[in-house]
């Protein structure tokens, strides 16, 4: 049997689900049995490694897995000798300060000399020290939130994704110490085999996120206004332009931003554009 390259996921939480299908974008089925802690590809030499996520960049640093999906804020938090690899672009979220929410607040300050309630010691320490604040930290490994409201802390140091944790325990975001999202990341010393299986995956990834960064756009506009519609429009190359039955009137397909979209598509109305239609990239090999 060949070798493999060996990647860590989230055993349970949030980004497990997001991870196994974006991995089933890159084309790679995996036999999953249930229950199972470790599970390999049938179409591609990767085995899964289903573990905690607090665990995984140790894992990773070590090299018992080569590469991981795993938070941007874990990895920080860990402190571990890894390679961020690239941005996966979901379960985005924030490390953030929260206060009950009666709390009258007038900045940093406020945080000098209280007790601060966290998962994430590393992370807040780096920025209190960046601040010059001293704070009492109290590590607590889940349940941030009910800190205050038990008398533990006078204020938090979690994650905030929708921010209904927050609301439903009476505080308030005051302070974003950082900003996180899924990442791909890698041990820094993979070797010749188990890289040209990386690059290979890296290559699909790609693929794959340029797909959902991108939109198919095809519309309809009158022949003279083609130049005009073509200066807006900012293709792979350029617009593909095809005549229609209807006489002095072409068909323009191209592929824009998600950010770019309604922008351009108010500039193409202006130029007399009809019947346009956005359709979803599958995979978009760049
Ligand atoms: C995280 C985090 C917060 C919550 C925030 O916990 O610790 O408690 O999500 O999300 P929200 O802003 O959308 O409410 P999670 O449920 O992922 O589990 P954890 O306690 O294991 O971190």
């Amino acid at each position: 049997m060949g070798e493999k390259l060996k990647i860590a996921v989230q055993k349970s939480g949030r980004l497990k689900e997001d991870s196994l299908k974006i991995l089933k974008e890159c084309g790679i089925s995996i036999d999953n049995g249930k229950d199972q802690l470790k599970a390999s590809a049938f179409n591609f030499p990767l085995e899964v490694l289903y573990l905690r996520n607090s665990d995984i960049p140790q894992y990773v640093e070590d090299g018992v897995a080569d590469i991981a999906i795993v938070g941007e804020n874990v990895v920080i938090e860990k402190q571990k000798e890894l390679e961020i690899l690239q941005k996966l672009g979901f379960s985005k979220c924030r490390l953030a300060m929260a206060l009950p929410k009666d709390v009258e607040y007038n900045g940093l300050e406020y945080f000098n000399g209280k007790r601060i309630a966290t998962s994430y010691p590393n992370s807040l320490q780096l920025f209190l020290d960046e601040n010059n604040l001293n704070c009492d930290i109290h590590v607590i490994s889940g349940s941030v939130e009910i800190a205050p409201n038990i008398g533990l802390a006078d204020g938090i140091c979690d994650l905030v994704s929708s921010g209904s944790t927050l609301f439903k325990n009476g505080l308030r975001e005051v302070e974003q110490i950082l900003k996180s999202e899924a990442c791909l990341v890698a041990n820094k010393n993979i070797s010749g085999i188990k890289q040209a299986i990386l690059d290979r995956l890296m290559f699909r990834l790609k693929s794959v996120l340029a797909a959902k960064n991108n939109k198919y756009i095809l519309l309809n506009a009158p022949n003279e206004k083609v130049n005009d519609i073509i200066e807006v429009l900012p293709g792979m190359k350029s617009p593909t332009i095809m005549p229609l039955a209807k006489e002095g009137w072409s068909s323009l397909h191209s592929v824009i931003n998600e950010n770019d979209f309604w922008g351009v598509i108010d500039q193409l109305k202006l130029n007399g554009a009809e019947g346009i239609l956005i359709i979803p990239i599958e995979k978009m090999v760049l």
